[in-house]
């Protein structure tokens, strides 16, 4: 696969199949990504993988917090800034309607877009889940870092025949994840993500969130 399709046919998916993921692919992929470049080449990820009966315990357990109605654990850092401007927001809201409207979700209906998102705490049926750490003494240049990195795994897993989202959304419950990966001393989660085969039947399917065009984004200045 070149690298314009990996880029191009990776994206958020939000529907899995069961069908399981080798631990020699996943490995495959993990030590190809260490070739991500970071800052001084710090290498700021430290790289938790969960399968089989770690993710399924951590799955209840997050399952039982969210039936006791409990919101979430103090956020270590926040996912988006306060009062996000324009255009950011715009963008944001739209990505939200773009899904919904895919799945075929009233944006009035906040109880099934609650039930649709809590879906991220399944890993979307996954049964592969990947946390990224960082130590807590980093800065924003090593968190830019973390991004590299993850995005060389999402398109290493491309090439692969397999399907990932990225999941900020596990930060929430970062005590749970804690429990369960056990990290290193001194670490705090920034992300998690979904691993693993992508179920074609999915409402979602196939759906591609816009992006604002180049003009947006990009000036060249000759
Ligand atoms: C760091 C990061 C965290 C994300 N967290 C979540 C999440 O918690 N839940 C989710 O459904 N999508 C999550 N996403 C996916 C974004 O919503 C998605 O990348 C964006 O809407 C663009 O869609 P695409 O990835 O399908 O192109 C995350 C993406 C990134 C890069």
């Amino acid at each position: 696969m070149n690298v314009y399709d990996a880029v191009r046919s990776r994206r958020s998916v939000r529907q899995f199949t069961h069908r399981p993921v080798d631990r020699a692919v996943l490995e495959r992929v993990l030590d190809a990504a260490t070739r991500a470049p970071s800052g001084g080449n710090v290498q700021p990820w430290h790289t938790y993988v969960v399968s089989g009966a770690s993710r399924d315990r951590l799955v209840e357990k997050v399952a039982a917090r969210l039936a006791a109605g409990d919101a979430g654990d103090v956020p270590q850092y926040p996912i988006y800034p306060e009062g996000l401007k324009s255009p950011y927001r715009e963008r944001r809201f739209a990505a939200g309607e773009q899904l919904y409207a895919a799945l075929g979700i009233a944006r009035e209906d906040r109880g099934a877009r609650r039930n649709r998102f809590s879906r991220n705490w399944e890993f979307f049926g996954a049964p592969v889940g990947l946390f990224c750490y960082v130590d807590r003494d980093m800065g924003s240049a090593q968190w830019a870092d973390l991004g590299m990195y993850l995005q060389t795994i999402m398109l290493l897993l491309r090439a692969e025949g397999l399907a990932s989202c990225a999941q900020e959304a596990w930060s929430v419950y970062h005590e749970t994840v804690d429990e369960t990966v056990q990290p290193s001393d001194g670490l705090m989660l920034f992300c998690g993500m979904a691993i693993g085969y992508a179920d074609t039947d999915a409402a979602d399917s196939g759906l591609i969130i816009d992006r604002a065009p180049l003009a947006e984004t990009v000036r060249f200045l000759d």
